[in-house]
């Protein structure tokens, strides 16, 4: 097969964590006898400095045109501390998933054996924990109407959402539990939040169409302590844009490290796949960030845009390997072992590959 891939390498470590990427897809190309065609754009603080537009039409339509988006990270430590700029890196990302209809982010969480003890919790509450994420993530408060008013001094986001839009996600997660071990958990805030109400009362009403599929309905402040109390309780946990972004960064804990956790976006358009960490401005250029979550988006490009998953898991099982053999950034590194560059790491796995 010959597959269009728009490359985003965006801001901050993401061009050396998507080069990595980049070199493991071409490893899987050459062991499975496939081609691939790369296009660079612009997203984020990069697409300003150069377009004054976080995501300029030529990225859009470059988007467009692909099979997949790889994507690394958006973010600027010079808009960070100034609430007054208009435009900011992070816009871009906004407007990609908007344009591009992504309207469902899957963020899987899995552990790998070797690196129970790099967790904050306890080693036998995460060990073996397995679940998806489906984050829903063209609606809520980061799209609702927000502005401010009596001169300034009030601001307002509005969390709103249409029966169609929580129905589709909601349809995609019911078929995902389907697919794995038949659990899916609501998550919501429907005693206090009318958009929760919404939401809890269509799940409810879907339900029966999925008996093979048990539910069940957890408010989002009590999500946040079973995701560490027992993070293997959860098979798929569904849950709207604000609540999914903040429990998927809690949830990054299980694994070990933020640098680990892959994740699709997918919908409409041309689905885009990133790692869960963002650009990590201290890191940049010193190539020290850990590749594989970008490594694991690319993997999840094979599995989900191109219906390839044993290509994907020649991507997995190189990861599990560069971890299991203590090939690992310094992130994840066991104090008195040597920690690998960023570039090592990448060369590694797509060697393993091979
Ligand atoms: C994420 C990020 C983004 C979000 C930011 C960078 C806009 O935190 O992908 O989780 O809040 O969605
Ligand atoms: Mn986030």
């Amino acid at each position: 097969m010959n597959w269009k891939i728009a490359v985003l390498p965006g801001d901050g470590i993401g061009p050396e964590v998507v080069a990595q990427a980049q070199k493991v897809v071409d490893a899987v190309c050459r062991k499975f006898g496939h081609t691939v065609e790369y296009t660079f754009a612009y997203v984020g603080a990069c697409a300003i400095d150069r377009y004054g537009n976080p995501y300029p039409e030529e990225t859009h339509d470059i988007c467009m045109k692909s099979d997949a988006v790889l994507f690394g990270a958006v973010g600027d430590p010079r808009y960070d501390n100034d609430p007054t700029s208009k435009v900011r890196p992070e816009q871009g990302l906004l407007a990609i998933r908007k344009r591009l209809g992504l309207y469902a982010n899957l963020r899987p969480v899995e552990t790998f054996p070797s690196l129970v003890d790099r967790s904050p919790l306890r080693k036998d509450l995460v060990d073996g924990a397995d679940f998806l994420c489906v984050r829903e993530l063209t609606g809520g408060m980061y799209f609702g109407e927000k502005g401010r008013k009596d001169g300034g001094d009030t601001a307002y986001d509005t969390c709103i959402y249409s029966r169609a839009e929580v129905e589709r996600i909601l349809k995609l997660s019911f078929e995902y539990a389907r697919r794995r071990r038949g659990h899916l958990t609501v998550v919501d805030k429907a005693n206090v939040l009318e958009s929760s109400r919404l939401w809890r009362q269509i799940a409810i009403e879907m339900a029966p169409s999925w008996p093979d599929v048990q539910v069940d309905y957890m408010f989002v402040d009590n999500a946040a302590m079973q995701l560490i109390r027992q993070p293997k309780f959860f098979d798929v946990l569904v849950t709207e844009n604000t609540f999914g972004d903040i429990l998927t960064d809690e949830a990054s804990c299980i694994s070990g490290s933020m640098g680990l956790l892959a994740s699709a976006s997918v919908g409409a358009h041309t689905s885009l796949f990133e790692p869960i960490h963002g650009s990590y401005p201290q890191a940049a250029g010193k190539d020290i960030a850990n590749p594989v979550a970008a490594i694991l988006s690319a993997a999840m490009m094979f599995e989900y845009a191109f219906g390839r998953m044993e290509e994907g898991k020649a991507i997995r099982d190189a990861v599990a390997a560069s971890i299991r053999e203590g090939v690992v950034t310094e992130d994840l590194a066991e104090a008195g072992k040597p920690a690998y560059k960023t570039s090592e790491v990448g060369s590694w796995i797509a060697e393993n590959i091979k």
